[in-house]
């Protein structure tokens, strides 16, 4: 084990798994096929979700050796809150398939290291669960109801846990076609047809975890939903209940109920930059989902550089998608990111760590990006647009 002090936590680091690559080709061997797939994959082709990595890693820093340098420090303010380092933990739903407990872990863990943890509508813990947890620092990400008394109570229940920002969605007007998840037939519990049920029988500790935790359920929906559901009605439930594509008309009545920050996840172009911030957001994060939605899309560092550019003095600007690093933080706050999130990188972390994967894969993340900082002789995170190439 390696270990090193740094702000209040302490970083330490399994030195088994020194890269997010590492925790990946870790996850894959220990939960079954059909939940590292859903994890993994992207859409269509997957393209886009290659394209989002790579085009990221096109982006050059220059260093500077023989500048004075008094100290780097990650601290990044945001919305009024000083974090640790500019990284976030993107929402992700269905966690607990991937490994029981996953939402928990995470949020603890993004807590210790003072890093914000975005709760999805659609995962596994539920709303008033992750703000006990987090003393009411974690962030909510919504997926827009059809009903509009239920996006009330949700964002009542948002506010009575002290949420300080509210996510709404904006790349999922359609689901995405995944090839994976059709051919696996992944659903929530999942199948047990047999070729589930050999892929599980073969992951010893991933089901001896689920067993010991129970069935993972939809937690911050269980209010709505009727009871005893089967596999079909669920699905139904789930179409019925959300209706994925917004508008500013939908967008309205969210800004005025909701008087915290509020931020829009999923903005591509300029186009709906500008509706943000006619319709008063604070922020949006550039996002593709990670790849999983418009295989014939942009990588997100592409409209990133371009709105920050354009619009970064009137709203917050963050990024994520395609980020597997320190070194992608920083190539993407270098190309005008005021923060960043990252999605499979943490549960890549958890699925291969277990309990010890929030940690783990925070403390490698500080590391790698302190590291670069120092390398460069970037002293604050605002001076990374300094170093780009
Ligand atoms: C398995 C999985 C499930 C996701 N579920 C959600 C979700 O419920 N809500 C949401 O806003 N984004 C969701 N996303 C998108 C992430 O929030 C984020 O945009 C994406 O993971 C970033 O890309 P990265 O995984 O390359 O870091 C999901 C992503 C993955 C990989």
């Amino acid at each position: 084990m390696a270990a090193m002090q740094q702000n209040k936590k302490e970083i330490k680091i399994n030195t088994k798994y020194p890269s997010v690559d590492d925790l990946r080709n870790r996850a894959k061997q220990r939960i079954p096929k059909f939940a590292f797939e859903y994890l993994d994959g992207g859409c269509n082709e997957d393209v886009n979700l290659h394209k989002n990595t790579s085009e990221i890693r096109e982006v050059e820093l220059l260093p500077y050796y023989l500048s004075k340098h008094t100290g780097s420090s990650m601290k990044t303010e945001l919305f009024g809150h000083v974090y640790d380092a500019p990284f976030g933990i993107a929402p992700v739903g269905l966690q607990g398939l991937m490994w029981p407990n996953a939402p928990e872990i995470l949020a603890k863990s993004a807590f210790e290291h003072n890093i914000p943890f975005i709760l999805s509508t659609v995962t596994t813990s539920s709303i008033e669960r992750i703000s006990e947890i987090t003393e009411g620092k974690a962030w909510f990400q919504l997926y827009h109801p059809t009903e509009d008394s239920v996006r009330d109570d949700i964002i009542k229940r948002a506010e009575a846990a002290e949420c300080p920002v509210l996510v709404i969605l904006a790349d999922v007007p359609t689901f995405g076609f995944r090839p994976r998840d059709i051919r696996n037939g992944l659903a929530m519990p999942p199948k047990m047809s047999v070729k589930n049920i050999l892929q599980i029988l073969g992951k010893p500790n991933w089901a001896m975890q689920t067993l010991r935790h129970g069935q993972p359920n939809f937690e911050t929906l269980k209010p709505y939903m009727p009871k005893g559901l089967d596999l079909a009605q669920l699905g139904k439930f789930m179409d019925k209940t959300f209706s994925g594509r917004l508008n500013e008309e939908k967008i309205k009545p969210i800004r005025d109920m909701w008087k915290g920050k509020l931020v829009i996840k999923g903005v591509a172009n300029e186009a709906d930059a500008e509706s943000a911030i006619r319709l008063g957001l604070d922020g949006i994060i550039v996002s593709n989902h990670g790849g999983r939605q418009l295989d014939a899309g942009e990588s997100t560092i592409k409209p990133l550089a371009r709105i920050a550019e354009k619009y970064g003095d009137q709203i917050k600007v963050m990024m994520d998608s395609g980020l597997r690093g320190g070194p992608d933080i920083a190539r993407t706050m270098a190309s005008g990111a005021e923060f960043t999130f990252m999605g499979r990188s943490f549960m890549y972390g958890v699925a291969a760590l277990g309990a010890k994967g929030g940690d783990h894969t925070i403390s490698l993340l500080k590391t790698e990006l302190q590291q670069v900082m120092e390398q460069i002789c970037c002293e604050e995170v605002k001076d990374f647009p300094n170093h780009l190439i």
